[in-house]
């Protein structure tokens, strides 16, 4: 009788164990900031909501590229991270789903701004500004005096020193390309490019990676967001952040549920979860120092304040539209990466 009365306990108890997360479902999602971040979110994601998550990690213009590719059969229900300009462009294209979170009153205006701009298709979840890293024993040792402005990064003793990241594939070298392009005006940018190609030894895929390289010393500076830079710091390299001094621009990353999503109350539980306080507050726990989007979120100490930094005054409906942004790669590609080839 003893018996028979524990295992019914046990049946019960397997089985309600099993419910939630099988009524839960589960989640596509495509991560654009770091690989750390990203397994972070989703590791705490699943753990409270029992909703199971396949997560890819991508560079923003890849995942743009993606979410256009699969426009007819999407195999992503949410895009979480990633510049903006990108999320914008995939809104303007009608790739994503217009949605108004009962978390928007709580945001920041530069983040609540980006969602009105697109017609509720994204919203900002954390915002950045670029500038550079660079590896002070290196720059020591080889005698290189500390660049401060974007004209010092053409200095021919940087030659083969600089890493940046090809702007088709990575959300970060877009947004240098656009800042540079509202700095100077688009012909002066472009041959600032070609010159700056001088020095650069490798156009890599994703946007963070040209700073991890000067930490491990393998080139000497790396045109990043200044946020990525200073974690490098915080992982106790020696990389110093800068902001250049002629002014520079800024990412608000973004987050977008696809237009089709197949588990589309998992994107907007995702969605919804991704904009509260206390999420964005354990960002930093992952090293990632951006500023985020939930106004009650804790600043992490070490995230380079926009008070501190000359930013633009960017101009995201210009530089986030679709046509905008073929025209400036396809430049590129001609201009700048034909010639690095
Ligand atoms: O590493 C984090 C981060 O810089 C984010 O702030 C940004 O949105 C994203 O990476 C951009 O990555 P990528 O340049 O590879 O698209």
């Amino acid at each position: 009788m003893k018996t028979k009365t524990l295992s019914l306990v046990l049946f019960a108890g397997t089985a309600l164990a099993a419910l939630p997360a099988q009524a839960a479902g589960s989640l596509n999602l495509i991560c654009s900031a770091d690989v750390v971040i990203c397994e972070q979110m989703t590791g705490d994601f699943q753990k409270e909501t029992g909703i199971k998550v396949n997560m890819v990690r991508l560079s923003s213009g890849e995942t743009y590229a993606k979410v256009r590719a699969e426009a007819r059969n999407p195999k992503t229900d949410i895009w979480w991270a990633g510049t903006g300009d990108p999320h914008l462009q995939a809104a303007s294209d009608g790739l994503t789903l217009e949605y108004k979170s009962p978390m928007l009153d709580q945001l920041q205006d530069w983040a609540k701004k980006q969602a009105e701009g697109s017609g509720y298709r994204t919203v900002g979840v954390y915002a950045g500004a670029l500038g550079w890293g660079y590896n002070t024993e290196i720059f020591s040792k080889k005698g290189l005096k500390e660049p401060k402005c974007w004209a010092d990064l053409l200095d021919t003793s940087l030659k083969g020193e600089v890493q940046m990241a090809n702007p088709n594939s990575s959300g970060t070298a877009y947004t240098a390309l656009a800042s540079l392009v509202q700095i100077m005006g688009e012909d002066q940018a472009f041959d600032y490019l070609k010159k700056l190609n001088g020095n650069i030894a490798q156009y890599t895929k994703s946007g963070s990676a040209p700073v991890k390289a000067a930490a491990r010393g393998e080139t000497g500076l790396g045109i990043v967001f200044m946020h990525d830079a200073v974690s490098q710091t915080a992982e106790g390299f020696p990389i110093k952040a800068i902001a250049p001094c002629e002014g520079t621009g800024y990412e608000i990353g973004s987050m977008s549920i696809i237009r089709g999503a197949k588990n589309l109350d998992s994107a907007k539980a995702w969605y919804d979860w991704a904009l509260k306080p206390e999420v964005q507050s354990r960002m930093k726990d992952a090293k990632s120092f951006q500023l985020p989007s939930n106004k009650s979120a804790e600043v992490p100490k070490e995230a380079p304040r926009f008070e501190d930094i000359k930013l633009i005054d960017y101009d995201f409906a210009t530089f986030g539209d679709a046509e905008k942004r073929k025209q400036l790669l396809e430049r590129w590609d001609r201009e700048v990466g034909a010639a690095a080839n």
